[in-house]
């Protein structure tokens, strides 16, 4: 093995090589390999690597070389901030191509003294997180995997109830693409046509009492891998299924980062309270029968809403009780 051929196993190679054939045609390993000035062996081997990296599919065909199955649009800062009508002074945009998870990486950042506005994308995550410590499967290149730092000076009322507000957000953003059939599951799951397109997961740093950081995670499904359809353990949809989306993932992630400060910057004044309605129009469960299911507990009863703080309404032998945590399921039903 040569020096080059050691060298090329490191990721940066990989990166280049992994945009390249981002554009879904047939690049020889001869032109690759000059183009990145190391030997076809390595080309070889950064493929061989990308596959495993990044859970991909690599065509490589006799005498036409190396291609991604279907290209993909990478996420693009430039064209990200372009694309965005928030000040640009106040958000920082970062595009990865992997990373374990971009909530894990943003708390980092948060807790090196980042700035608030942060935002982090990812083509693809190793561990995406999901609320409760599921899993949130994150194949290459095809959905919306990005999270947003932001920081609160003093404490806000209504902190537990920002991930409707956030839910709120997206359901904005979906209407304004035309897609209909869409509802909100307590607390902040995004539905359309009753299957899960959307997630968000909010983690929090610092005291609640004092200045504290906040980390907003949105998972939104745009088109998903065939290979990682069959991971998925609840029912769930895709925006490519949902209807036609006439913007590109540049657009629509600027559009979220939008629409998202937008609300983070509503909420810091006044709360909730400005979202609750939005909220309530949106409600998948309400007057349903429905069973909560908590760490150790099923709760049942006939959800009532959410109170003006974002609190899950139980009615149980005709008593409203709130709950802050959970997960909501019709009656009988599994997921
Ligand atoms: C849920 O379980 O519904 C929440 C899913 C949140 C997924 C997003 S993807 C971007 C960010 N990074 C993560 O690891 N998780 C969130």
């Amino acid at each position: 093995m040569t020096r080059q051929d050691i060298l090329v196993t490191a990721m940066p190679l990989q990166h280049d090589l992994l945009r390249q054939l981002c554009d879904g045609r047939f690049h020889s390993g001869e032109a690759l390999a000059r183009q990145f000035g190391v030997t076809r062996t390595a080309i070889w081997k950064a493929c061989k690597a990308i596959t495993r990296n990044f859970d991909l599919r690599i065509d490589a065909v006799n005498g036409r070389g190396y291609r991604l199955p279907e290209a993909v649009e990478l996420l693009d800062k430039s064209a990200i901030e372009s694309a965005m009508q928030t000040s640009q002074e106040n958000i920082d945009v970062h595009t990865l191509l992997s990373v374990d998870s971009t909530n894990r990486h943003v708390m980092d950042l948060a807790a090196q003294g980042e700035a608030s506005g942060t935002a982090v994308f990812a083509e693809y995550q190793r561990a995406g997180r999901g609320r409760r410590g599921r899993t949130w499967v994150s194949p290459f290149g095809g959905n919306l995997y990005f999270s947003l730092l932001w920081r609160f000076t003093q404490p806000v009322a209504d902190l537990p109830g920002l991930g409707l507000a956030v839910g709120v957000a997206l359901v904005r953003v979906l209407r304004k693409l035309g897609i209909s059939g869409l509802e909100l599951k307590w607390p902040n799951d995004v539905l359309c046509q009753r299957r899960k397109l959307a997630g968000v997961l909010i983690e929090l740093q610092g005291e609640m009492s004092g200045p504290y950081a906040v980390v907003i995670g949105i998972g939104l499904n745009v088109r998903m891998s065939s290979t990682a359809k069959q991971e998925i353990d609840q029912s769930w949809i895709d925006l490519a299924t949902a209807g036609e989306v006439a913007v590109s993932r540049n657009q629509l992630a600027a559009l979220l980062l939008d629409e998202t400060v937008a609300v983070l910057q509503v909420f810091t004044e006044q709360g909730l309270a400005p979202f609750v309605d939005e909220w309530r129009e949106c409600d998948r469960f309400r007057d349903q029968d429905v069973e909560l299911h908590l760490a150790d507990q099923v709760i049942r009863g006939i959800a009532r809403g959410i109170d003006e703080h974002g609190a899950l309404l139980l009615e149980q032998q005709q008593q409203l009780k709130r709950y802050y945590s959970g997960d909501m399921r019709l009656r009988g039903m599994e997921v």
